[in-house]
């Protein structure tokens, strides 16, 4: 047999275009992609009527483990992720312990092992304490890279002050992933609100000043020392000239994400309907910046879609604002919103395989990720671009349990995945074991 798996007739998506065609696969890659013969492959996968996409690739995900595995772990993470056509993470170091040395990362490759559901990386945080280690830390297989937080958010990752940062650039080369907003203005204003407060100030504390300030400084030291940064999850208007320049200066170096959450949601409604379930850091913002993040999309500003997946119990979300932590689950339903951007007429397929695989996979370096063409790995999800989904509670997998597009109709939804050759969702639901692997890069040592 040529083919182990032909997947036949659907309309394959790339930054270029939709093209009707048949893609051959042969063991865990992709060796064919055109009009193919059916009568040359063990499995043929009719996909008429369907998208073939490059299976997403998320940049930023919580899983929580170890430590707060009541609220996620890498089973249950990679499980939504999969089941939302994700075939690839990249997850954050906020963990506890944190992600911040050579022993907690293979830790968490450890126990992905035989776990994960999808192709994982884990992101190293800065600290004051590893600066010296960080250029052989971003190295270490398995990890996409570094992270930094220069605002604190969930849990004590942290690395305040422009000497540390430009410490943090100096030491290595490879793309930095940052989460930026001021964490001297965060405390200023932190202490200034009432405690209780309601959650619809939540916008007004981590203000987008705070955003503005710290990623200017952020593209300063940038420049300053040739490091190629990741701006995570902009929110405001007001950094969006900020990174346009940095990005007319320095081609290629300055990159930048947002998540479907910033696009689809704004405040004060979203916190009056949803109370604290639509508090995470940087803010949902007015609709003002949410339409500038919207022109800034279409402008190509944005360089990946991110879910910025951050799963919170719905007890732990009860307390009374700001005690109620910040963060939403995003990583399941990611590409459900995308597609029912696309179909409102507001995105284009090729931004969605654009933003959501070919850029990560190029940007990070990920080796043979992110495109349908011959040698890349066969990370694929079909997707019904009609079908309509109300998205309830219960299809909810993430171990938080809720999500904020509940009651929300979706129109596009993955129906089958495949990840490194082999269908892992088949008709929306999880066949086999978990067969993730740790992703591999084109960074040497
Ligand atoms: O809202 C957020 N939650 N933003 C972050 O940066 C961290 C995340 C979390 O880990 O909960």
């Amino acid at each position: 047999m040529l083919y182990d798996t032909l997947i036949r007739g659907g309309r394959i998506v790339s930054s270029q275009g939709v093209h009707e065609g048949d893609v051959g696969i042969s063991g865990d890659k992709i060796v064919s992609v055109g009009s193919l013969a059916a009568d040359t492959a063990e499995q043929v996968i009719d996909a008429t009527g369907l998208l073939v996409l490059p299976g997403l690739i998320d940049t930023q995900v919580h899983f929580r483990e170890p430590g707060m595995e009541h609220k996620e772990d890498l089973e249950s993470g990679t499980r939504a992720a999969i089941l939302g056509g994700v075939t690839t993470i990249f997850e954050m170091p906020n963990t506890s312990p944190p992600t911040t040395s050579r022993d907690a990362l293979h830790d968490k490759l450890i126990r992905a092992a035989g776990r994960a559901w999808c192709d994982y990386g884990f992101f190293v945080g800065a600290t004051a304490e590893n600066l010296d280690e960080l250029a052989a830390l971003e190295l270490l297989p398995g990890s996409p890279g570094i992270k930094i937080f220069m605002g604190s958010s969930t849990g004590s990752l942290l690395l305040e002050g422009r000497e540390f940062l430009h410490a943090a650039l100096t030491n290595g080369t490879r793309r930095v992933s940052v989460h930026s907003e001021d964490e001297q203005r965060l405390r200023e204003r932190k202490a200034a609100a009432a405690d209780p407060c309601p959650v619809t100030e939540h916008p007004n504390i981590r203000d987008a000043e705070s955003a503005r300030i710290s990623t200017e400084q952020l593209l300063q030291v940038s420049h300053e020392t040739g490091r190629p940064v990741h701006v995570l999850h902009v929110s405001s208007a007001d950094e969006i000239p900020l990174i346009r320049e940095a990005k007319r200066q320095q081609v290629g170096r300055v990159t930048a994400e947002v998540t479907p959450q910033h696009l689809f949601f704004s405040a004060p409604e979203a916190y009056e309907r949803l109370g604290s379930l639509a508090q995470m850091n940087p803010p949902i913002r007015s609709e003002e910046h949410r339409q500038a993040l919207w022109a800034a999309l279409q402008q190509g500003i944005f360089d990946i879609f991110g879910s910025d997946h951050a799963p919170h119990t719905l007890d732990e979300k009860a307390k009374p604002y700001p005690h109620s932590p910040s963060g939403m689950p995003g990583v399941q339903t990611m590409l459900p919103v995308l597609l029912t951007f696309f179909n409102q007429g507001r995105l284009t397929l090729e931004q969605v395989a654009s933003l959501s695989s070919e850029n990560p996979a190029r940007l990070f370096g990920l080796r043979n990720k992110g495109r349908i063409a011959p040698s890349f790995l066969a990370d694929l999800v079909l997707v019904d671009p009609a079908r309509k989904v109300q998205f309830e509670r219960s299809m909810v997998v993430s171990k938080c349990g809720w999500s904020p597009y509940e009651g929300e109709t979706f129109t596009g939804w993955p129906v089958h995945v495949i990840l490194q050759g082999k269908s892992v969702v088949k008709e929306g639901e999880l066949i086999g074991k978990p067969s993730g692997q740790a992703a591999e890069y084109n960074w040497k040592a």
